[in-house]
């Protein structure tokens, strides 16, 4: 790629674009996001973009449709003042357990999103643990898709925790814990849930020894906290000594936070994708993604390979 690095950030988490920016050494691209009176998005690149190799990074968080319309506006923007290429930078990709229909008359939120993106004008797409990884496939342009298991799991190894078991919330998210499994070199649990409701979770059973162990539960998101909850009480319930979780999307909707706190969990773990809401945070840990996502920038820019980053 000739064209010259240039990376720019609507508002969803301008912190962790500037950790990205400063991990490359390269200054942030100058930009007006902001709103108009009657309330609709304002977007104007203050730098010239003519032939350069955009990135623009916008976790699409909580007003996700805000965040989302930002991240359009901008690469409409840098389309339009001939960039030579575009990466839409998504550390949190919103919408993503919408990736099906589960009844009649719904719509497939994940697809419209990946839609919108492509038509906008991005032509690569970055992004990190996406809820179902099916949703690369909705995209009809390249998408590059890390995930944050090694950092998790760095995290533990530090802290010298022995004798874990990793524990899948439900069983859509096993290859994820078992990634983790891997990593820490751990057993593997399973629960399997269900929702009888909307932001409700239950759990059914587990297959999987957790007695006398350290359970880490895995997850790809923490939403309501309603599948930690849930979860948590099933593996006290079994045996296990310590709980713990490990998740790289921390949106805490709500009042999960207090949720948490008040459950059998020891500490939370979760990656800086999106910005923690106000709340109780005594049992957060917090691991940073920018360097992963940094080293990814530089390899697309450069063009070389970004398997390295998964080993
Ligand atoms: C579900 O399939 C996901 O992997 C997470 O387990 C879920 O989104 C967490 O949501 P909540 O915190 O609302 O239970």
């Amino acid at each position: 790629m000739d064209g010259r690095l240039q990376i720019f950030t609507g508002n969803a988490h301008p912190k962790l674009a500037n950790d990205i920016v400063t991990e490359l050494e390269a200054p942030l691209g100058r930009a007006v996001v902001g709103t108009w009176r009657n309330g609709e998005t304002r977007v104007k690149l203050e730098e010239n973009v003519r032939g350069s190799d955009v990135f623009i990074i916008q976790s699409m968080s909580n007003p996700a449709d805000h965040h989302l319309m930002e991240l359009l506006l901008m690469i409409d923007a840098a389309r339009r003042a001939s960039a030579s290429r575009i990466t839409a930078v998504v550390p949190y990709y919103a919408y993503a357990k919408q990736e099906k229909k589960t009844s009649g008359r719904e719509p497939i939120s994940a697809k419209l999103v990946a839609n919108l993106i492509v038509t906008a004008g991005a032509d690569r797409v970055l992004t990190l643990d996406l809820h179902a990884p099916a949703i690369e496939g909705f995209f009809d342009i390249p998408v590059d898709h890390l995930r944050a298991a090694s950092l998790l799991a760095q995290r533990f190894r530090r802290d010298g925790k022995v004798n874990l078991v990793s524990v899948s919330p439900d069983a859509g998210g096993v290859a994820r814990a078992d990634e983790f499994r891997t990593r820490v070199g751990a057993p593997l649990a399973i629960i399997s849930k269900r929702h009888p409701g909307p932001d409700s979770t239950e759990v059914l059973e587990m297959v999987g020894d957790v007695d006398g162990k350290i359970a880490v539960i895995v997850d790809d998101m923490i939403s309501t906290g309603g599948t930690l909850v849930a979860a948590a009480q099933m593996l006290k319930d079994r045996g296990a000594t310590e709980i713990y979780a490990a998740a790289t999307h921390g949106i805490f909707a709500g009042d999960a936070l207090d949720q948490l706190a008040n459950s059998p969990i020891t500490r939370v773990l979760v990656t800086d994708t999106i910005v923690l809401p106000p709340g109780p945070r005594e049992l957060l840990d917090v691991v940073t993604v920018a360097p992963l996502l940094a080293e990814a920038i530089m390899r697309i820019h450069k063009d070389l390979s970004i398997s390295a980053l998964f080993t």
